[in-house]
């Protein structure tokens, strides 16, 4: 495409319609994104230890199969797929619902991704690189460390030969431990261009420290990311309150207030007016 004789990758849109808006499944915070993430975008999910960061991404998953048939591949490098799992099974979800595939060993991607090719209901496909890791320290002493090209490697794949559209790494500060950052603007600024570049809705999971001065580790993910979305835990006198907030998401007139975060009954629910007024 051409625009004022630059030759542009993206396409540009001609007007709001235009935007593919993949639902979050937050009752009362899909209302205020304009109906959810537009489609492509490469968005962090930031928050401190246990803020439900792995959960809120895994609900826009299991209900993107279940009710769009698409196809999504969670990449988790710290908690096993079996650990994740059991957690979600515990939240309430029901797994026998939706057509999914754990990869712990990398020989078995292409079967794997044969079985995702032939579902017609679209896949969840989880990928632990823990295992993957472990079997490949079992192997060879000392597994090649460019698992940022792993990963690369494995998304194309899906990416080309199963029409994935939806994607989570869990964690991006996990990756960073398993990877030399040299040089991080310039390594992460080609990560998220090879994020974006795929097309795939990604969603990049970020440990946010707990003095929270700042989104994720090296301070330039939140420029990178075309959404950022912030998950709390505020104590309010003895009590803990789930809290979550927009803080950015490009092409969207966000609403950037603060939501309390509610899961009830297998439903994520986002309240207006997540300050309690003062006592
Ligand atoms: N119904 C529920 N069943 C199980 N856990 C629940 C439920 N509701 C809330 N939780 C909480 O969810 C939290 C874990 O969620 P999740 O693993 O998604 O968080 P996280 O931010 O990804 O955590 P981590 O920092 O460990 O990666 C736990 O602290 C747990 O108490
Ligand atoms: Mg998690």
């Amino acid at each position: 495409m051409q625009v004022r004789g630059i030759t542009m990758t993206e396409k540009l849109i001609t007007g709001k319609k235009d935007i593919t808006r993949i639902k979050t499944y937050i009752d009362g915070y899909d209302e205020n994104l304009e109906g959810g993430i537009p489609a492509g975008h490469v968005v962090l999910v930031s928050g401190t230890a246990g803020t439900m960061k792995s959960s809120m991404v895994f609900n826009i998953f299991f209900n993107e199969v279940l009710e769009n048939s698409r196809h999504a591949v969670y990449v988790t490098l710290e908690q096993s797929s079996f650990s994740l799992l059991n957690h979600m099974v515990n939240m309430g979800y029901k797994l026998d619902k939706l057509p999914y595939f754990a990869l712990d060993d990398i020989s078995q991607l292409g079967k794997v991704l044969d079985k995702v090719k032939a579902s017609k209901k679209g896949s969840l496909t989880l990928i632990d690189i823990g295992a993957v890791r472990k079997q490949l320290k079992a192997v060879t002493e000392a597994p090649s460390g460019d698992w940022v090209n792993v990963l690369k490697n494995i998304l194309k794949k899906f990416k080309t030969q199963a029409q994935v559209d939806l994607f989570c790494l869990d964690s991006l500060s996990a990756l960073y431990v398993l990877t030399d950052m040299k040089n991080p603007r310039t390594q992460l600024f080609h990560i998220f261009e090879y994020f974006r570049d795929t097309e795939i809705t990604s969603f990049l999971i970020s440990e946010m420290p707990l003095d929270k001065k700042k989104y994720s580790q090296y301070e330039i993910e939140d420029y990178l990311a075309d959404g950022v979305i912030l998950l709390e835990l505020k104590p309010r006198q003895r009590k803990m309150t789930r809290e979550i907030s927009t803080v950015k998401m490009r092409s969207t007139d966000a609403n950037i207030d603060v939501f309390t975060l509610e899961f009830d009954k297998g439903k994520f629910k986002a309240l207006y007016g997540g300050q309690t007024p003062l006592v």
